[in-house]
C-alpha cells in the first residue's frame, strides 16, 4: 500500500491532489467520508485541475472538470453535468490505518 496523508490533512469539505507510483488520484472530504477518485475526466481522460488540489466547484459540493465544466456527485462520482453526462469517474480503492489514509497498491 501506497501511504497518500493523514485524514486531517484533506480537510471537510476539500480536495487535494496526488501523484503516487505514476498514478494522479483525486481525494474529496465530506461530512467525514473520504472518496478517492482517479484524476481522469470521464470525456477526454485528462487531468482535471486547472490550480492544484482544486477539484471542487464554488460551493464545494461537487467535483469539477476545469477542461469543460463537467460536474460529478462527490459520493460516487457520477457526471451529473457536462458532456460526460451519467459517466462517472473510476473510484479508487483505499484504506484508513491509524487515520492515515492508503491508496492499495494493486489499482491499474
Ligand atoms: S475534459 Fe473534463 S469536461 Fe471535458
Amino acid at each position: 500500500m501506497i501511504k497518500l496523508c493523514s485524514t486531517e490533512e484533506l480537510a471537510e469539505g476539500h480536495s487535494k491532489g496526488f501523484e503516487v507510483a505514476g498514478k494522479h488520484i483525486i481525494a474529496v472530504k465530506k461530512y467525514g467520508d473520504i472518496h478517492l477518485y482517479k484524476n481522469a475526466c470521464p470525456h477526454l481522460g485528462v487531468r482535471m485541475e486547472m490550480v492544484p488540489d482544486q477539484f471542487l466547484d464554488t460551493s464545494h459540493s461537487l467535483i469539477m472538470c476545469a477542461m469543460h465544466g463537467a460536474l460529478f456527485r462527490i459520493e460516487d462520482g457520477l457526471c451529473i453535468s457536462g458532456p460526460c453526462l451519467n459517466q462517472a469517474l473510476t473510484e479508487v480503492s483505499f484504506e484508513i490505518n491509524e487515520e492515515v489514509i492508503y491508496l492499495v497498491a494493486d489499482e491499474d
